[in-house]
């Protein structure tokens, strides 16, 4: 895959990347400058408190990358957008993605997630249909969560075709944006693309998300929360294989389809938190009271409304797109592990709140 990504490079393309500033979108830029170094990247982002500059602070602005702060759910501004910079791709990230979060307060979601792909996807009809693009193809790929199709038992696995039954906030969300998608496709033939995906884990989430936040508890000696009984099961996706199969599906996917997007990695909460904090013991030391980190695990109360299990059939983006998952989840803990241990200071600015300040000190002059 890595070399065909590296063969590919005489593609030109301006793509609008939208909260390219958080986790899954910042990886995807970084990996469009080493394998697409012939396309223009202009980075939307609101800045909410997922979104951090620092993220991309190695990429500089100019011919092949432009950041701009703003929202989404901004008609005008995207409009603008894409009529200035000649958008012919949207791959569209930007979201209010902690399912925690969606059950506290699910208003922002709505808007963020349903009124803000409304917004990108009229803007993508008004600028594309009708218009010539000679030698390019436009492509709005929206990037979606194996939460809208609900929640499974002991056995089975989502597929394209498995019906939505979101049952968060979040994944309602996620799921009515997910239908508008395929409708603007249906309606007005806008090449719309779905990619449905598992968890993620890797360099540069935030720590709210289950392995981050166990992460920076544990080598603080702090208890690890492990809601209910630790038993739910998420199938885990190194962040990198995201972004490659993203690729793929631009490049080769088809108009109109959907694509489930996973690891072939189901494990129990508490499997990845234990193993988790062996890790941690082997590389750091035990926690600073003397005792393996097994023992800060800590069972809370239950998310309200928890979804048991959530596995993935990626048979299709492998058949049809030949994309697999290259990464072996231990291998991908340790680096992952290893990227939080190298960059204490990232989650330190995150926790005092100093990465807020990056917009100041990068675009004030
Ligand atoms: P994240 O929360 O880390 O980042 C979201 C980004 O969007 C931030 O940079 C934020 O500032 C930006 N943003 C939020 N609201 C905005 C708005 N109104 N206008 C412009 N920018 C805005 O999210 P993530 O984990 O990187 O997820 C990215 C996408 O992938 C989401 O759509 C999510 O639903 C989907 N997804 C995530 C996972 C996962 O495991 N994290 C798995 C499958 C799918
Ligand atoms: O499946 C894809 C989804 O994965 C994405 O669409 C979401 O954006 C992403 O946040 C993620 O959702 P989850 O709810 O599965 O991720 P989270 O890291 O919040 O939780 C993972 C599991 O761990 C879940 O079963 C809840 C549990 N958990 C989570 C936290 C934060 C705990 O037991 N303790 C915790 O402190």
């Amino acid at each position: 895959m890595q070399t065909e990504i590296v063969k590919n490079m005489e593609n030109k393309r301006v793509i609008l990347v939208t909260g390219g500033c958080g986790f899954i979108g910042a990886n995807f830029v970084h990996l469009l400058q080493r394998y697409r170094p012939t396309w223009r990247v202009v980075n939307l982002d609101a800045l909410t408190y997922a979104g951090n500059l620092r993220n991309l602070q190695a990429i500089s602005e100019g011919e092949r990358y432009r950041f701009v702060h703003g929202d989404i759910c901004d008609q005008p501004l995207v409009n603008a957008l894409l009529a200035e910079e000649g958008v012919d791709t949207v791959v569209h990230f930007a979201a209010e993605s902690h399912v925690d979060k969606s059950i506290t307060g699910p208003g922002e979601f709505i808007r963020t997630n349903v009124t803000g792909t409304f917004t990108l996807l009229e803007a993508a009809r008004r600028h594309w249909l009708g218009g010539e693009w000679p030698g390019r193809k436009p492509c709005f790929l929206h990037v979606s969560t194996d939460e809208v199709y609900g929640s499974l038992g002991p056995s089975g696995l989502f597929t394209e075709t498995t019906p939505y039954d979101p049952r968060s906030p979040y994944s309602a969300s996620k799921a009515s944006s997910d239908h508008l998608a395929r409708a603007y496709f249906h309606t007005y033939g806008l090449p719309v693309r779905i990619t449905n995906c598992s968890n993620n884990y890797g360099p540069y989430q935030f720590p709210e998300k289950l392995i981050p936040l166990v992460l920076n508890n544990a080598l603080h000696g702090r208890p690890l929360p492990v809601y209910g009984d630790g038993r739910n099961v998420r199938d885990w996706l190194y962040v990198q294989d995201h972004c490659e199969a993203i690729v793929e599906v631009l490049e080769k996917g088809r108009d109109g389809e959907s694509y489930n997007i996973g690891g072939n990695n189901e494990k129990e909460n508490i499997e990845v938190v234990t193993l988790l904090c062996d890790l941690l013991d082997e590389k750091v030391g035990l926690a600073p009271s003397g005792r393996p980190r097994r023992s800060l695990i800590t069972f809370v109360r239950d998310r309200l409304g928890h979804d048991r299990r959530y596995a993935i059939d990626a048979g299709k983006i492998r058949a049809e797109l030949g994309w697999e998952p290259k990464m072996d989840f231990a291998r991908g803990m340790e680096l992952t592990i290893d990227w939080y241990l190298a960059n204490p200071e990232w989650v330190a600015e995150i926790v005092n709140g100093a990465y807020r300040d990056y917009y100041e000190a990068m675009y004030s002059h």
